[in-house]
């Protein structure tokens, strides 16, 4: 559901673009769905068809093309670790390893608390840095050794105990 709130936020984006172009608005609609809702659920893709005036399938290319959009709910942090060709030459997928094995989840999957949510990424473009992983579609992290994951994992559960 769309509330009113959330409609004004839609026509503040949409205000930005000429009438005849309000699609362009797309990204910046389902950015709001997603911090509001936390996934872009198929009847959401709906919604925001239906208020731009363009295609659900439209919208829903949008939705798939972009890793940043979840199309499913996950958990507190969304870790994205690139296997690209280049970082899978230089330890993307053993980081990603790594990751399933602490965290007791396999890619894809949310670890049981709801705090993580394991994905692989296509390219972050910083191919010199590998691994690289992307933490809640905004913090890049770089040169990501077996001991700086663990440290990555263990300050943020740390930080879950005192908050
Ligand atoms: Fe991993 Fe480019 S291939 S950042």
């Amino acid at each position: 559901m769309i509330t009113a709130e959330m409609r004004a936020r839609f026509d503040r984006e949409t205000a930005k673009y000429p009438a005849e172009q309000r699609q362009s608005a797309v990204m910046a609609c389902l950015s709001i769905l997603q911090s509001e809702l936390g996934y872009i659920s198929p009847e959401s893709e709906q919604l925001l068809a239906d208020y731009l005036g363009m295609p659900v399938m439209a919208v829903h290319e949008v939705t798939t093309f972009y890793n940043m959009y979840n199309q499913r709910p996950v958990g507190k942090y969304k870790l994205n670790v690139c296997t690209n060709l280049p970082c899978l030459l230089r330890d993307g997928s053993n980081a990603l390893k790594h990751l399933e094995g602490k965290l007791g989840v396999s890619m894809g999957e949310t670890t049981t608390d709801g705090l993580f949510t394991l994905q692989q990424s296509e390219c972050l473009g910083a191919c010199a840095d590998s691994p690289v992983m992307l933490v809640n579609d905004r913090h890049m992290c770089s040169f990501m050794t077996h001991q700086k994951l663990d440290q990555l994992i263990d300050g943020l559960r740390a930080a879950e105990v005192k908050a």
